[in-house]
């Protein structure tokens, strides 16, 4: 179990590149955006008018800074990893190599929390806006074909049911970009640059454009006074919508994930992980100080669209449409590289011996991990189309953080068992960086719901089985031990 995958054979198979191999198509923009496909998504466009008006008030800025900071440290650990085992997979690899077999394949099963979850949950509220925007062209989907079976659903007759039917937009977006990534990573890192150019252009036009609109009054108070509750205002209310905004950051870690088909990744790598959360933290601050300088930050309660209620200020009513239209297709690329980072973990755990050889198996032509695509075409897309994704947010970020955690306990751990090996990006103040990262993941796990915790637990318990049942005995490590025990009796 204690297994751990020498850092030498990781880095010999990063050289292979052979017929079944992935192949090397991004180059470091492609990296960056591919981060930034990840990044910015529900958490800009939905969280910060909720953790405004329910949170921090203005101070939502201090909440992105305060996230941004927490997520930089584990981002450092990231990069340094990443330089040094460009391998795909990324935490699960990285913990292959540190803390052993059974570690890691605890990381990968958590990683679908992570990777699949997001994908699902932002498919559905992808659905939610793609149908606003036609009804807004007067084509009107039947509620029931809107929503999950355990959601209630308001028909326009005026009649409530108990729950929907199925989620179809959801189902059919998960559905298309799966497809997309069947056909391959270059085309999918095509599209993805459009998308994030689309998002990032409208995100800079709501900046300049509203900027000259803030009402600097809204700014008072800046951190209103606390309720007598914790994470209502106040300074806890401003640690509350950290965690909360820390939504918005998961994704730069998915940029680890596509490192064998980098170009370049013992230098991309750190630029990608780095690159991309310092752009997304500069847009989330800009983008969350005109919001709440456009509108007061009670104006934002229980608004699904707040970015759309904060410019309604301003007159400029085209830009509602256009705010739409960035919001489908950042939570398009969120989906996309999601899904992309889903598959290329399976990538490895299957290439291990961890998990069926169906999951590694490459398109002759496409080269992609094509079944492993359509196996999570269909897994996210059932998740999507039926399943109420109301708290599944808050599983996303508990096995994110968890996912941090180990990767910047690795960094410590391999300092010291393999201060050898050449790192082409190195974290500064080593142990400390890694430490505050743990710590902050650790405090931001323990503010989450206990039910995550247990869904958590309940989760990896059938991880844990599985591994028992499939991955101990099929584990091409193991056996390579065993062989190398044989020879030398
Ligand atoms: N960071 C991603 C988002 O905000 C998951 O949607």
């Amino acid at each position: 179990m204690l297994f751990k995958k020498p850092i030498n054979l990781l880095i010999e198979e990063q050289k292979y590149n052979g017929e079944n191999g992935l192949t090397r198509t991004l180059g470091p923009y492609n990296l960056i955006a591919l981060g930034i496909g990840a990044i910015v998504g529900a958490g800009i466009f939905s969280l910060t008018g909720i953790v405004a008006s329910e949170n921090a008030g203005p101070a939502v800025i201090l909440s992105f800074i305060l996230a941004g900071v927490a997520c930089a440290f584990c981002a450092l650990c990231y990069a340094e990893y990443a330089s040094m085992i460009p391998v795909a997979g990324s935490a699960y690899t990285y913990t292959y190599a540190t803390l052993g077999e059974f570690m890691a394949w605890i990381i990968g099963w958590d990683l679908v929390l992570e990777y699949a979850l997001a994908s699902a949950t932002v498919a559905v509220s992808w659905s939610s806006y793609a149908t606003k925007l036609l009804a807004q062209l007067h084509i009107h989907l039947p509620a029931e074909l809107t929503s999950s079976p355990f959601d209630p659903v308001k028909l326009a007759n005026g009649t409530t049911l108990q729950g929907g039917i199925i989620n179809l937009p959801a189902v059919f977006i998960v559905i298309v970009l799966s497809l997309v990534l069947v056909k391959g990573t270059k085309e999918s890192a095509t599209i993805n640059n459009l998308l994030v150019i689309l998002k990032i252009s409208v995100i800079l036009l709501f900046i300049a454009l509203g900027w000259s609109f803030i009402n600097t009054d809204n700014y008072s108070p800046f951190i209103p006074e606390n309720t007598g509750e914790f994470g209502h205002f106040g300074w806890s209310g401003i640690v509350r919508g950290a965690a909360v905004v820390f939504f918005g950051f998961i994704g730069f870690d998915a940029v680890s994930t596509a490192a064998q088909e980098a170009k370049n990744p013992q230098k991309d790598m750190p630029i990608g992980i780095i690159g991309s959360l310092l752009v997304a933290t500069i847009l989330y601050v800009a983008f969350s100080y005109v919001m709440t300088g456009l509108a007061p930050y009670t104006a934002f309660k229980g608004d699904a669209s707040p970015a759309a209620t904060a410019f309604a200020v301003t007159g400029y009513h085209f830009l509602n449409s256009a705010l739409i239209i960035a919001i489908l297709a950042g939570y398009t690329s969120v989906i996309l590289v999601m899904l992309l980072g889903q598959s290329r973990v399976f990538y490895s755990m299957s290439k291990d011996g961890l998990l069926p050889g169906f999951f590694s198996n490459i398109h002759p032509r496409f080269k992609t991990p094509w079944k492993s695509n359509l196996f999570f075409l269909v897994f996210v897309g059932l998740l999507a189309g039926l399943v109420p994704i109301s708290d599944l947010g808050h599983m996303v970020s508990i096995g994110t953080l968890f996912a941090f955690s180990l990767v910047a306990l690795g960094v410590i751990i391999l300092r010291r068992t393999n201060p050898e090996i050449p790192r082409s990006f190195k974290v500064p103040f080593v142990p400390l960086i890694p430490i505050l990262g743990i710590a902050v993941c650790v405090c931001l796990m323990i503010g989450l719901p206990i039910e995550s915790w247990i869904r958590l637990f309940i989760w990896m318990a059938i991880g844990i089985i599985f591994y028992f049942l499939y991955g101990k005995k099929n584990s091409k490590l193991r056996k390579l031990h065993e062989e190398n025990r044989t020879n030398h009796l």
